[in-house]
């Protein structure tokens, strides 16, 4: 129980302690290295909406701006940048120790018409402008950037028409992608679409472009699945049909990330099925090797772009908690979601307590009950399996014996908990 606010225990602490007072999103979150996010309207951040800012920075460690960078927005003109609803919501971020992912810099929607017109040569130009001046002003501070949003078809598993790839071609992706690059090298570049949660011919599509960047040396590191959906999508089937579709990516090497997550509530389903949606696609994403990232895409029901009616967000328009909220937290709270499904029960079936002693970075499982050898597994931040050794109970065991790359890792023993620790060497 994590007591926050009183520097000393007090009658009240221990109350709240008794009535098992819960944790917000971001806490839970954090144990595991994960990126809980949601898209942000400037206009509570400028405007100081306390009780949106305070829900906000309690809950979420990760902000994108839902509008402010757009280029329409942040570039209205090639001479006049304006930064300045963005910056607030940036040091809003940086001031709570959040996160931030850049949404988006080349789109076919809401650009000025300085952006997206002329020869081939001049909108690759002002591109790479556009691209150079929007991450050059926020360089070092952002961990992803949607470098290209929605450049797929709806249908048929083409390209989107557009002026970027009607006057450029394909390359106009590559081409962003590598002055991306140039202008904040530490950022990791997405491709970012929407309608591509499940195999179907547009995430095929996205699927062939990202392994032929790959295959070509263009500085791509993940895929973003927007995952604007509706309960209708609720089937036994819908874990395995999320997961066989981000599975082919992640083989690619590539982070996977959900990006602008959302699920309208339609007629004759309720919050129960929606809930049932969210945990679902969270639940996928936490069996993914390189699963960093879970944005929602607004903050009460009546900011979705979807409109109030379709109660598509988590909290309702009185920024209560909806069940969609407490599906979320059960699937963070419960730490051996991260391992596969097939996993897990083995480990709920089993006593067991793992000590790690970061003086001399060494772990042990100590078990009183299991006074027989132990296996120990670590596990990179998403789930992907990286050593595992068995071990006698009770004995310590260096890590630099797994023989792992430094960095942080989650270890595991059964019935253990999982501990979040730092590797620092072989
Ligand atoms: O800025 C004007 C404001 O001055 C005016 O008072 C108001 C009146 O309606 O309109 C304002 O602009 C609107 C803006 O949202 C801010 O509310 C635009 O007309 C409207 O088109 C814009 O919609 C946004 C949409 O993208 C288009 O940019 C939505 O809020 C935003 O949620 C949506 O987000 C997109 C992602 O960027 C990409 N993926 C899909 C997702 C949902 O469509």
């Amino acid at each position: 129980m994590r007591l926050i606010g009183f520097p000393l225990p007090s009658l009240f602490t221990i109350v709240i302690s008794v009535i098992g007072r819960t944790e917000p999103l971001r806490y839970y979150a954090e144990k595991i290295g994960l990126n809980i996010g949601v898209a942000i309207k400037e206009t509570y951040i400028t405007g100081n909406n306390q009780t949106h800012n305070n829900l906000v920075r309690t809950e979420f460690n990760t902000i994108v701006c839902e509008n402010a960078m757009k280029a329409q927005n942040i570039a209205p003109a090639q001479n006049s940048y304006n930064f300045s609803a963005a910056d607030q919501v940036v040091n809003f971020a940086l001031q709570n120790q959040m996160k931030v992912r850049g949404h988006t810099l080349v789109w076919y929607n809401q650009n000025p018409s300085w952006l997206s017109g002329g020869s081939r040569q001049s909108l690759l130009s002002n591109m790479k402008y556009h691209i150079e001046k929007v991450m050059g002003h926020y360089k070092g501070k952002f961990y992803h950037w949607d470098v290209v949003n929605e450049a797929f078809a709806d249908e048929g598993g083409g390209y989107r028409s557009c002026p970027w790839y009607t006057i450029i071609g394909e390359d106009y992706i590559d081409s962003a992608f590598v002055y991306a690059r140039r202008a904040d090298p530490g950022c990791k570049l997405f491709l970012n679409d929407y309608n591509n949660s499940y195999i179907n011919d547009k995430s095929t599509a996205i699927y062939n472009k990202v392994k032929k960047m790959l295959e070509n040396g263009i500085p791509v590191h993940g895929v973003g699945f927007q995952c604007h959906e509706r309960t209708s999508k609720m089937t036994p089937e819908l874990f395995g049909r999320i997961k066989e579709n981000f599975d082919r990516f992640a083989a690619l090497g590539l982070e996977i990330a959900i990006t602008e997550i959302d699920i309208r509530t339609e007629s004759g389903s309720n919050a129960k099925v929606q809930a049932e949606v969210y945990a679902t696609f969270l639940r996928v994403g936490m069996s993914m090797p390189k699963f960093t990232t879970f944005m929602i895409w607004g903050v009460r029901d009546q900011d979705s772009w979807t409109g109030a009616e379709q109660n598509a967000l988590i909290f309702d328009n009185s920024f209560r908690p909806k069940p969609a909220y407490d599906s979320l937290l059960a699937v963070l709270k419960y730490p051996t979601s991260l391992l596969p499904v097939d996993r897990r029960a083995h480990y709920l079936t089993q006593l067991g307590d793992l000590v790690f002693n970061p003086a001399n970075n060494t772990v042990r499982v100590n078990d009183p009950l299991l006074n027989r050898p132990a296996v120990l597994e670590m596990f990179d931040l998403r789930g992907a399996r990286m050593a595992k050794v068995t071990l006698r109970a009770n004995y310590p065991l260096p890590l630099s014996s797994m023989k792992t790359a430094p960095g942080t890792a989650v270890i595991k023993a059964p019935g253990t908990t999982m501990r979040r620790i730092s590797v620092v060497g072989r």
